[in-house]
């Protein structure tokens, strides 16, 4: 068998694109291109650091990478393959674009625009920031014995930083170390839901959130939202939970006035319902302060979660929940018996970042760049975007009949686009596309937008 030792691999040391990255694009490019073909096998982590002049943990991440996404295959003791699925990807022209399953997160092919929400530009951090931060993570004892709540010190920085950045009136007491929303969210469930019970998710709404509920046994109900977030007066009386994205609700894009919020919160004492505030992308505001949060008005009914997956990415798997002392309590008996933990050392350098204002610093030059792609999408496609000036994606709305069309021909052009319909539960209401502008340069939001704007029909032009 041949070894693809010979492959014409090369790393540039001056590129911001991390060495890993670019080896495994380079391999993943070899296997697209049938240069590579299923089957043959890879030379091993040692020979191809020596190879390329790298460490070997560059060589193994590139591979764990392509591993991960279904291009490689280990067979145990006897080296790395081509997955023998591994098909290259199919030409632009020929790729079928499902408008409900768009957004499946298989990875952009090169050269290809990203316009899916979700990510966001992981080519703005700070890098010596970065490292600083791994590096305190990892000079630290690795043996602590995992809190459920989290480690002290990063619940206080976390709670300052929710006084400073949310107005949230929260202690430490009250904070929850996640890894994610996703996690606390099903640490919620898992706590207050189970079969019998009923929950409600926005519609359209975060399609974890119905998974997440539905995977604890609730049954999910769907409440409409208008172009200012969830409809109070369509609520049931009935719900255990209720999801929502007050701050900018996903993927509408509205934020939930005062007034409503203060009937969302009447309604929640009457029935007794938990709201469950995702503040995912609250750090994203580009023309006014954001609201303050739900939960400052009554934390007795609300739980908010939040992310770093938006300000730092979501493969650093860190968030926070914050919740009344006595729920707070109930959820980190039910993590503690569900052997679920966040990690120590993401923990160490997330504190690392809070600690020496790293993060601030790198959301105030994030909300920079973000707002500029924002107004390219604005000059271009301005009478379709909807929603508030904030977060990582708009709402381009469109007739229903025209989307699925333009996103097929948008594909067949190399731009990958998520649709509002697939984010229903039921029959979709709310028709248009769900523009994400985090992980695309603003050169390509810009090109991507051209070829939407070529693609809207005449008549609705
Ligand atoms: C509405 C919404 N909430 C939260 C998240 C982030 O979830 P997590 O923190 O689990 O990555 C996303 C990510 O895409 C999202 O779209």
């Amino acid at each position: 068998m041949r070894l693809t030792i010979d492959l014409p691999l090369a790393v540039d040391r001056e590129s911001p694109v991390p060495l890993a990255v670019q080896v495994a694009g380079q391999l993943r490019e070899a296997m697209r291109t049938g240069r590579l073909r299923a089957g043959e096998r890879l030379p091993s982590t040692r020979a191809l650091s020596t190879l390329l002049g790298v460490s070997r943990t560059v060589a193994t991440d590139a591979y764990q990478q392509l591993y991960a996404e279904g291009w490689l295959d280990g067979r145990h003791g006897s080296g790395t393959y081509v997955a023998d699925d591994a098909l290259p990807y199919e030409k632009p022209g020929a790729r079928a674009v499902d408008v409900r399953g768009a957004v499946r997160r298989e990875p952009a092919p090169p050269g290809w625009v990203d316009l899916r929400p979700g990510r966001p530009w992981v080519f703005g951090y700070d890098t010596a920031a970065w490292r600083r931060a791994w590096r305190s993570a990892g000079e630290l004892a690795l043996n602590a014995f995992p809190d459920p709540y989290g480690h002290p010190e990063l619940r206080e920085l976390l709670a300052d930083h929710l006084r400073r950045a949310r107005a949230v009136p929260v202690g430490a007491g009250n904070v929850m170390v996640t890894r994610g929303t996703g996690n606390g969210l099903d640490l919620i469930a898992a706590t207050l839901l189970g079969p019998g019970t009923r929950a409600g998710v926005e519609e359209p709404g975060w399609r974890a959130a119905r998974r997440i509920f539905a995977s604890r046994g609730a049954e999910v109900v769907p409440c409409p939202v208008d172009e200012q977030g969830v409809i109070v007066e369509a609520l049931p009386d009935d719900l255990r939970v209720l999801y929502t994205t007050p701050a900018h609700q996903f993927p509408v894009g509205g934020r939930l006035p005062i007034p409503r919020r203060e009937r969302l919160l009447a309604w929640a004492r009457r029935t007794g319902a938990i709201v469950v505030e995702d503040d995912y992308d609250a750090e994203f505001r580009y023309d006014v302060a954001p609201l303050p949060a739900l939960y400052g008005l009554d934390p007795g009914r609300v739980v908010l979660l939040g992310t770093l997956s938006k300000s730092l990415g979501p493969d650093v798997g860190l968030g926070w929940l914050v919740a009344p002392a006595d729920l707070l309590d109930a959820v980190a008996e039910r993590r503690t018996h569900l052997a679920d933990r966040t990690s120590g050392p993401v923990q160490r350098a997330v504190a690392t970042l809070l600690e020496r204002g790293d993060l601030d610093r790198h959301l105030r030059r994030m909300r920079l760049e973000y707002a500029r792609r924002r107004a390219v999408i604005v000059e271009e496609l301005g009478p379709y975007v909807r929603g508030d000036t904030a977060g990582l994606h708009v709402m381009v709305a469109l007739p229903a009949g025209v989307v699925p069309g333009l996103v097929r021909r948008a594909g067949e052009r190399g731009v990958l686009l998520d649709t509002t319909e697939a984010h229903h539960h039921g029959p979709p209401r709310v028709h248009g596309l769900v523009l994400g502008y985090g992980s695309a340069s603003r050169a390509d939001v810009r090109r991507g937008c051209a070829v939407i704007r070529e693609l809207i029909p005449p008549a609705e032009a």
